[in-house]
C-alpha cells in the first residue's frame, strides 16, 4: 500500500470499502501509533478474569465489550460477561489521547467515505440512549467512536482466521486498526477472497469494510514481529432494537403483532434496496457529505 488511501467499488461504482491512511504530514502519527500499543499493553496485562479469553477467530487473547443483544439479555445493554473491574481498566484505554485519537480519525475516516452510514450509527446510539432512559450525562460505550461495541485483540500474534461476522449490520462499515512492528511486505496482509484481493496492511493503518457479508481474515506475521489490532462494530440487532421502539422482533410480534404485519413484515422484502442506497457512489460522495453534514448532531 503506498501513502494514498484507496476505495473498493463495486461494478455501479459503490465504495464498499476504503484502505484508508492516518493523517502524518506532521509525522505524529508515529506516536500516537505507538502510544495506542502501550495503553493497550498496559490495560491487557492489568485485566482479571473474563469469558472467552481465547478468540474464536484465531489463536490470540482479546476482550470484546460495548452494546449487544442476545446472549442471553433480555435487553439490548452492555455485555454482560465484562466485570466492573475490567471495565474501568476499559474506560481508563477509551480516555488514553492516543487511544482517542485512533478513535476519531477512524469517526472521520468513516463519516467522509460513508456519509450516508455515518448518520445511521450516531442515529442508533441516540435512540438507544433515549429508550433506555440512561441519564442525561450517559456517554457512549466508546466515548467519541460512533460504534456501539470494540474487540482489542492483543499482539504479538493476531492473525484471524477467515471469517464473516454475521452479527454485525448487514450493510455496516467496521474499521480494522492495525498496531505493532512488523514488515507489512512479508506479512499481515488482509485477505478478501470474494474479491481475490490480498491487501498489505501495515501498522498504523485502517481498513474499512462490510465485515458481516465479506470474507476477511490475515496472513501470518514472521516469528520475531508483533500484530496486534482493534476493531469496532454495531450489531444487526441493536439496529432492529430501536427500529422496533426497544424491543426485540420476537417481543413486537408477540406485543403488537398487527403492527408488526402491517408496518415491519412488508419492508423486509425491500429492505436491500434501502440499505444498498446507503452507501456513496464515487460521483455522489462529494454530494452525499454536503447533505450529511447538514444533518442533526446530537
Ligand atoms: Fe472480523
Amino acid at each position: 500500500m503506498n501513502r494514498s488511501s484507496k476505495v473498493l467499488c463495486d461494478k455501479e461504482d459503490r465504495i464498499f470499502a476504503c484502505l484508508a491512511h492516518p493523517p502524518n504530514e506532521d509525522g505524529s502519527w508515529d506516536v500516537v501509533h505507538k502510544g495506542f500499543q502501550a495503553a493497550g499493553e498496559r490495560m491487557f496485562t492489568s485485566l482479571g478474569p473474563r469469558k472467552d479469553e481465547k478468540e474464536r477467530r484465531g489463536e490470540f487473547e482479546s476482550i470484546t465489550w460495548g452494546l449487544s443483544i442476545g446472549q442471553g439479555q433480555k435487553v439490548c445493554g452492555h455485555m454482560l460477561d465484562v466485570s466492573a473491574y475490567n471495565q474501568e481498566l476499559l474506560d481508563t484505554f477509551l480516555l488514553d489521547p492516543n487511544v482517542r485519537r485512533v478513535i476519531s480519525t477512524c469517526n472521520s475516516m468513516f463519516r467522509y467515505y460513508f456519509p450516508k452510514l455515518f448518520g445511521d450509527y450516531v442515529d442508533v446510539l441516540h435512540y438507544y440512549h433515549k429508550l433506555t432512559g440512561d441519564p442525561g450525562d450517559w456517554v457512549p460505550p466508546l466515548y467519541e467512536g460512533i460504534w456501539a461495541a470494540a474487540s482489542y485483540n492483543n499482539p504479538p500474534n493476531v492473525m484471524t482466521f477467515e471469517h464473516v461476522d454475521q452479527a454485525n449490520k448487514a450493510n455496516g462499515i467496521c474499521p480494522i486498526f492495525s498496531f505493532g512492528d512488523f514488515n507489512a511486505k512479508t506479512g499481515g496482509h488482509l485477505v478478501l477472497r470474494q474479491l481475490k484481493l490480498v491487501i498489505e496492511f501495515p501498522p498504523g493503518c485502517f481498513i474499512f469494510i462490510p465485515s458481516a457479508t465479506l470474507i476477511h481474515g490475515n496472513i501470518r506475521i514472521g516469528k520475531n514481529e508483533e500484530r496486534g489490532s482493534f476493531t469496532m462494530f454495531t450489531a444487526g440487532g441493536l439496529f432492529r432494537w430501536v427500529a422496533y421502539g426497544g424491543q426485540t422482533e420476537k417481543e413486537m410480534k408477540e406485543r403488537d403483532g398487527k403492527r408488526w404485519y402491517k408496518d415491519e413484515e412488508p419492508k423486509r422484502a425491500q429492505a436491500w434496496v434501502e440499505s444498498m442506497s446507503q452507501f456513496s457512489t464515487v460521483s455522489s460522495l462529494h454530494t452525499d457529505r454536503v447533505y450529511c453534514n447538514g444533518r442533526k448532531e446530537y
